[in-house]
């Protein structure tokens, strides 16, 4: 990167736990979720340039619709800044799969802009003007490991959890309002009361082990139904020989947490040879991260 510009690694997502709660006046549903950020990542390059623009290495996002042009948009309407920048989005995270690419894409452009145009928005605001972009924008300020609350926008950072290797399997998605659309399918007898997120948030906190049976998805009926092929990549992923496999997000990605890197890697080979996109990566954490003392 020349010095003129910066370079911002956008980093995917999973749900160790993903709880909704119930339903609120303003449409959003209440949730409790246990995000962790992992080590497959967009790249994200902001160059200073009179006008906005964005180039994005998938055709199909390579236009102002992208959440990372909105969100140079938005920062530049309520900073009043009056430059622009050309902004070079580098997909490796798959589009609407429920690893957060498009929300965490629209968090690293805020946060290559705030530097780029020097603007000095605090964390506080910027964290509001993510959440005008999606409900799961401001986790991806900071990433990490959290326990995010409400419509996403309460996020409080916990310590790292112990987690390492981690395999993820991609069915193909639609891109078309999916998150939206898998919300509008939600029923009472989905809803649980978030003591497992809460279970598990405590058990990072105390720096203890992550075991899968605190893992757990409100979405996971409602994917298999919504996604024609979730159900035979959730068996498929079994088969191959992972026990805990949990959907991520909305879907339609799976995860599973592998013993070890070895088995990570048959894991995903074996996937791969039956014709599935499947990723093996590691849990990620900001190397500037730091967690207030509760
Ligand atoms: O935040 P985002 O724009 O990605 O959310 C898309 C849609 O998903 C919202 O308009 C809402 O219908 C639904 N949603 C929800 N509860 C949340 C987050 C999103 O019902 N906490």
């Amino acid at each position: 990167m020349s010095d003129a510009g910066i370079r911002v690694e956008a980093h995917a997502k999973v749900n160790l736990t993903l709880e909704i709660l119930g339903k609120r006046h303003d449409g959003y549903h209440n949730l409790v979720s246990v995000m962790q950020t992992l080590e497959l990542h967009d790249t994200i390059t902001v160059l200073p340039s009179p006008t906005l623009s964005i180039t994005c290495s998938e055709p199909s996002l390579s236009n102002e619709d992208n959440l990372a042009f909105k969100a140079a948009a938005a920062l530049r309407a309520v900073t009043g800044a009056t430059r622009g920048a050309q902004i070079g989005v580098e997909k490796a995270i798959p589009v609407a799969a429920g690893l957060g690419g498009g929300s965490s894409d629209a968090a690293a452009v805020l946060r290559g802009l705030n530097e780029l145009w020097n603007v000095g928005l605090t964390a506080g605001e910027l964290a509001s003007l993510a959440f005008t972009l999606g409900a799961d924008v401001p986790f991806f300020l900071r990433g990490g490991t959290a326990l995010v609350q409400g419509r996403g926008d309460d996020v409080t950072p916990l310590p790292p959890a112990q987690l390492d290797w981690i395999v993820v399997l991609s069915p193909e998605s639609f891109a078309d309002d999916k998150t939206r659309r898998l919300f509008a399918q939600v029923q009472p007898r989905h809803y649980t009361r978030g003591a497992l997120s809460h279970k598990l948030a405590g058990r990072i906190r105390a720096h203890g082990d992550v075991p899968p049976q605190f893992f757990f998805n409100a979405f996971s009926e409602i994917a298999v139904d919504a996604f024609p092929q979730a159900q035979r990549a959730f068996n498929d992923f079994g088969e191959v020989g992972a026990r805990d496999v949990v959907l991520s997000g909305a879907g339609p990605s799976f995860f599973a947490v592998p013993p070890n890197r070895e088995t990570g890697v048959a894991w995903q080979l074996l996937l791969q040879s039956r014709g599935w996109r499947a990723f093996l990566t590691r849990a990620w954490w900001s190397p500037d991260r730091q967690v207030a003392p509760e």
